[in-house]
């Protein structure tokens, strides 16, 4: 069978490490790496040295050389690269979020569809070892506590904290409440950009979970910490520290205080993104639907996007 041939666009502080994680696949045998791109030449030739492969600086040139990419450029320039390799039928790994807008983001869906290419997006935490662990024990969260806050960045200032940061959240709300969302509330503010650095959201779905979310790019530490509350147990999910543990009452506790049991659950601890790479792959070669779908990824983006339009009213009638 012939390797499918891969490439990167865009190696910045992210896409380096996908670009990493493509070439050690690679030196396993199981697929051909063609190289990387960056407009950015210095940047090009230097993540291509360390991976001992070919650079470019215009990701036209591969077009015709690539079965499957990941996309890692500033989300303005998603659509615009992804929609070019996904005519050609080049499956696509696009970071998040998906794109800049829904209609963006609906061109690539579209153009994935005629040309039959797969789209994954690149909501990272799903593949967290702490999730992983924890997913199979949620059931009916009902109250999320969220806290995701990091110092200043030097990085993706092209977007505001919502659309950098929050949206993995709320992804992940999304993907863990069976429900669709009711109603959105929301606060932000630009503290050191000109674009929101701080927010807090308040999510609640149709069957009546709400989840508080906070995201600041402004904290004095790393924080990336949820916790929630669903019948029967209480939820902690730490995907910097990768923890995790549901705590519950025993089933035949005879007094609460005695029959509290905290499980702490078991990491196998891979490296999130090398698992996001590994499954976006193995879907183009089992031909399945990507694990993170484009209308994932639009769903995310849409929620985010509503959340600004809720902090642009606020502010408006904050007269700030
Ligand atoms: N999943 C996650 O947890 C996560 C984390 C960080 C960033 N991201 C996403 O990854 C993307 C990149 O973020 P970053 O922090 O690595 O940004 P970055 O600015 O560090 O890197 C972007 C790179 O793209 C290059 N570039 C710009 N225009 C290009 C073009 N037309 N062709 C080729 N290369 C081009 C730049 O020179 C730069 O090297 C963003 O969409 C961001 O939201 C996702």
């Amino acid at each position: 069978m012939t390797k499918l041939k891969t490439a990167v666009i865009g190696v910045g502080s992210l896409g380096q490490h996908h670009a990493r994680n493509f070439a050690e696949i690679a030196a396993l045998n199981e697929t051909e790496f063609v190289g990387v791109c960056d407009s950015n030449e210095k940047n090009a030739r230097s993540i291509a040295e360390k991976n001992n492969c070919q650079f470019y600086t215009d990701w036209r040139e591969l077009l015709d050389l690539t079965d499957a990419v990941s996309i890692v450029t500033p989300t303005e320039m998603h659509s615009e690269i992804a929609c070019a390799f996904l005519e050609k039928g080049v499956n696509v790994l696009v970071e998040k979020p998906i794109a800049r807008t829904l209609e963006e983001a609906d061109l690539m869906i579209e153009t994935a569809a005629k040309s039959g290419a797969k789209l994954m997006v690149g909501h990272l935490e799903r593949f967290n070892p702490a999730m992983v662990a924890l997913r199979p024990f949620v059931t009916t969260p009902l109250y999320f506590e969220i806290h995701r806050v990091s110092p200043f960045p030097n990085r993706s200032l092209d977007v505001d904290v919502v659309l950098d940061v929050m949206i993995h959240d709320l992804d992940a709300i999304q993907w863990l409440v069976d429900s669709k969302v009711s109603e959105i509330r929301a606060v932000g503010i630009p503290v050191i950009s000109d674009k929101v650095d701080a927010a807090n959201a308040r999510i609640e779905f149709e069957n009546g979970a709400v989840a508080n979310i906070t995201a600041s790019r402004i904290g004095t530490e790393k924080i990336r910490k949820t916790r929630f509350y669903q019948t029967n147990s209480y939820v902690v999910l730490d995907y910097g520290t990768k923890f995790a543990s549901v705590t519950s009452l025993a089933p035949n506790a005879i007094h609460p205080l005695l029959g509290i049991s905290i499980n702490r659950l078991e990491i196998n601890d891979v490296e999130p993104l090398r698992a996001e790479i590994e499954a976006f792959l193995n879907c183009i070669l089992k031909d399945e639907t990507p694990p993170i779908t484009a209308a994932d990824g639009r769903r995310a983006l849409s929620l985010a996007l509503g959340v600004l339009d809720k902090i642009k009213a606020h502010r408006s009638r904050l007269n700030v």
